[in-house]
């Protein structure tokens, strides 16, 4: 690829996503962006770069921008912040959330849906602590194809075998020929919509807890901020967010603070926050069962 062509994706993608193409990703052009230019019928990638250096379909624009996403993800990743959750967080907000019976959770970059999925069968297997409380898990995502994805969510066994304890794979999901589809039950918990973190995150409302994790790694850090203040707006005075394990606030912006020996939860600065409420649900954590071997 010629180097201008590479300035022209690096500025496009960033204006558009906010995702940052650095030298050594190079590669990636072309081998994520000869598929979209041959579905577009373009007999070149070079031929579709004409194409969108001039007055290019919006369409494709969104393409080139879907198709440089990475969307690596799996059930319970990571694990930790899915203990956190359900060990401290969700303990926390059946106290304090008591009076309105309802919390709302928000997946700034859900990709596939295995991170918002992983939170409703948290919430389901410790429903006795919230008894006709109302959950409301937003997923949202800047790709329409991972997005439908999602909410077909239908799992291959390599993606089932990522993660997930076996006894909820038994429990949640059934199998439909090679692949696992996850139950309307937990699929109902969450609502996916298209969204980029660009954006002014205002219109999304007020959440108790945020999980942007594994998105903000793409952006420069002018944008990290921008997500991050935005992400302040939006949550609880008392809410919590989670970030990836490569990420931090620190550096960034001192509107939140890490809690201490929680890696990757995050509170408003100010908050006065103390995170040892232990777990009360009485049942036994989903996480601690066995996962789903290969
Ligand atoms: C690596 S995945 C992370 C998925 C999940 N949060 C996790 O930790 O497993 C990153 C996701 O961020 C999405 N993404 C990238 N840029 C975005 C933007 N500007 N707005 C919203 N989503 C974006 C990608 O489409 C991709 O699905």
């Amino acid at each position: 690829m010629r180097i201008g062509d590479f300035d022209f994706y690096r500025e496009l993608l960033i204006g558009k996503s906010g995702l940052v193409l650095t030298p050594d990703k190079c590669y990636l052009l072309d081998s994520r962006l000869t598929p979209v230019a041959k579905k577009w019928g373009y007999p070149s990638l070079d031929a579709m770069t004409i194409a969108l250096r001039g007055v290019a379909d919006r369409k494709l624009v969104t393409d080139v921008v879907e198709a440089m996403t990475t969307n690596e993800t799996s059930f319970f990743r990571d694990k930790r912040p899915f203990e956190l959750f359900e060990k401290h967080v969700l303990p926390y907000l059946a106290k304090t959330r008591a009076s309105k019976r309802s919390i709302r959770i928000w997946c700034a970059a859900s990709s596939s849906g295995q991170e918002p999925y992983s939170l409703g069968m948290i919430l389901k297997e410790n429903d006795r602590m919230f008894p006709g409380w109302r959950f409301d898990i937003h997923a949202t995502d800047i790709s329409n194809e991972i997005l439908d994805h999602a909410r077909a969510g239908l799992y291959t066994q390599f993606e089932v075998q990522r993660g997930l304890p076996i006894q909820l794979l038994l429990k949640y999901f059934t199998q439909q020929g090679e692949k696992w589809q996850l139950s309307d039950a937990v699929r109902k918990m969450v609502r996916f919509e298209n969204f980029n973190l660009l954006e002014s995150l205002k219109p999304l409302g007020q959440f108790d807890v945020v999980f942007c994790r594994n998105v903000l790694i793409y952006f420069d850090e002018k944008t990290k901020r921008k997500v991050l203040e935005g992400i302040t707006e939006i949550l609880a005075p008392d809410g919590f967010l989670f970030l990836g394990g490569a990420e931090t606030v620190l550096g960034i912006t001192d509107r939140f603070k890490p809690m201490p020996n929680q890696r990757g939860l995050y509170v408003l600065s100010g908050s006065g926050h103390s995170l040892d409420t232990p777990g009360t649900s009485g049942q036994s954590s989903p996480l601690a069962q066995t996962r789903v071997s290969p």
